[in-house]
């Protein structure tokens, strides 16, 4: 009779003991899909823009905000050989897994890891590195992606002289733009000059070349400038054309 008694307490006991570990690994497991849900590495969502030469900021950060100081950190490109552009492990920079074509030109920013900020800063901007990053900690299984598109040049060519009653056409032509810029003519005094439409072209390299033609008439200023300007990253060229002196008032 009592051995009955004390089996029924063993078995309650047991019971008690398995739901507490099914309840444990259940909340564990919970947790834990709580913290991958939230926890994400995060990107630009637009491209990043630079010149040649110019030195740029790839943005890429923990959220919410985190110290990664002590994880692994890979920025990586899937289209080089090797893919690694900027890897910090143990506290430092590894430099010899590196891509030759980055050495000495990327870089992190130590004092902001221990605030997620897995921001690379490219310095000396090539043409090559134009392309789709990858943002890892891959420890964490977490990836983002940085489109950085290189701008080769905005120079701006100005040329055509067709003469057409008692005008000059002019045309202006800028390349090497992202995002899309605007084109303007001015006059010597900075006012706007009615032109025909600018025409836009989109190169496989996702860069726009703009174009437009103006024509001066005699009694126009003979100072003509063409901007093109792309607020959004505030960048402008302007070019000036002194038009010969036959068509002076
Ligand atoms: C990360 O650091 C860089 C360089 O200081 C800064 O430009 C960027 O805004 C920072 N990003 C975040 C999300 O704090």
């Amino acid at each position: 009779m009592l051995s009955v008694i004390f089996n029924y307490i063993y078995a309650f006991k047991l019971a008690a003991e398995i739901n507490k570990h099914i309840f444990l690994s259940f909340c564990l497991s919970f947790f834990c899909l709580l913290s991958t849900a939230e926890s994400q590495v995060v990107g630009p969502h637009q491209p990043v823009v630079a010149l040649v030469d110019d030195d740029v900021i790839l943005p890429c950060h923990v959220e919410p905000a985190e110290d990664v100081t002590a994880e692994i950190l890979e920025w990586t490109r899937s289209d080089l050989n090797p893919r690694f552009v900027h890897v910090w492990r143990s506290g430092q920079d590894l430099v010899n897994t590196r891509n030759p074509s980055y050495r000495g030109r990327s870089s992190l920013f130590i004092n902001e890891l221990k605030r997620g900020n897995i921001s690379l800063k490219l310095s000396r901007v090539k043409l090559s590195d134009g392309g789709t990053y990858e943002c890892s900690i891959p420890l964490m299984e977490k990836k983002s992606f940085v489109k950085l598109v290189v701008g080769k040049s905005l120079l701006i060519s100005l040329s055509g002289t067709d003469e057409n009653r008692g005008g000059v056409v002019l045309q202006c032509e800028s390349a090497g733009w992202y995002p899309e810029p605007e084109l303007l003519w001015l006059d010597g005094e900075g006012n706007l000059l009615s032109a025909g439409p600018t025409e836009t072209l989109r190169g496989p390299d996702d860069l726009y070349t703009v174009s437009s033609r103006v024509t001066v008439e005699k009694r126009h200023s003979n100072n003509i400038n063409c901007r093109v300007q792309q607020k959004q990253i505030s960048k402008s060229r302007e070019t000036h054309k002194h038009v010969p002196g036959k068509y002076r008032l």
